[in-house]
């Protein structure tokens, strides 16, 4: 399901239409019960305007534990959810794509000796995501803010930070970027956030399977060939077709990167 397609669903829907019926993913812009046209941020139309980047901050740390909830027994604040997609440049979801979240606790403060708060997931075989934490506090300078760096496989690390609407210090923090604004609600005595990433992720958005346009370099898999999706190749005796554009390494062999490989 593309995403502009959907997009544009919910964009003609009026506003008693619920735009989950259009079928396909449910778009975090969706969610915001507001009567009025989603803003279409970041967009992503075949290719372009990836989510921006943000500095990292003096705070994050590598090696956090895999997880999809940060909560921990006892542990104050406002619970929060954040789910959403995450889309390549053919507004196709990405599977596979490394998330990792660090935040600072109720208080405003980071845990810089242990992993509170900090975690990484996998975006499933749909690209979707979902995080469980609570509500970052406030800190001197700075207005509220989720920090998260992304990967798709074989790809540059994306570090960016996610915003939430209404926040007096939004108009005051001079790193905030109303692109990168979650869609927000309450639930249930918590807050249930959404956002959609692009990546900068080549996406073949072509008609499938079948062969392509192009030549396929098929044969043996090898490290150091280019591939596009849609290749064909065979490694330790199998076939497999290539699901993302990227140059072969040490370690992307086609079993072990499912977001790369498909057995053919
Ligand atoms: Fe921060």
């Amino acid at each position: 399901m593309r995403r502009k397609t959907v997009l544009r669903a919910a964009l003609a829907a009026t506003a008693a239409i619920p735009v989950a019926l259009a079928g396909g993913p449910a778009l975090a812009r969706t969610l915001t019960g507001s009567g009025t046209a989603p803003q279409l941020t970041p967009p992503c139309d075949d290719g372009d305007h990836p989510t921006p980047e943000q500095i990292e901050g003096p705070y994050f740390k590598p090696n956090s534990p895999q997880r999809t909830s940060l909560l921990e027994p006892g542990m104050p604040g406002t619970p929060l959810t954040v789910s959403g997609y995450v889309f390549g440049r053919a507004c196709l979801p990405v599977a596979g794509v490394l998330l990792d979240f660090w935040q600072a606790d109720a208080n405003g403060a980071y845990d810089n000796t242990g992993f509170r708060l900090r975690g990484h997931q996998f975006t499933d075989s749909r690209g979707s995501f979902a995080l469980t934490t609570i509500v970052p506090g406030l800190y001197p300078g700075r207005t509220r803010h989720l920090h998260v760096k992304l990967q798709a496989p074989g790809r540059p690390v994306l570090t960016t930070q996610l915003y939430f609407p209404g926040e007096p210090r939004n108009n005051t923090d001079t790193i905030f970027d109303a692109r990168l604004l979650m869609t927000v609600r309450d639930a249930g005595g918590g807050r249930e956030a959404a956002f959609d990433f692009v990546l900068d992720v080549p996406q073949d958005p072509g008609p499938g399977p079948g062969p392509g346009p192009s030549p396929s370099p098929g044969g043996t898999w090898a490290v150091g060939t280019a591939y596009r999706a849609g290749d064909r190749v065979t490694y330790a005796g199998r076939a497999y077709v290539c699901l993302q554009a990227h140059t072969a390494q040490p370690g992307w062999e086609p079993p072990a990167v499912p977001a790369l490989w498909r057995a053919a």
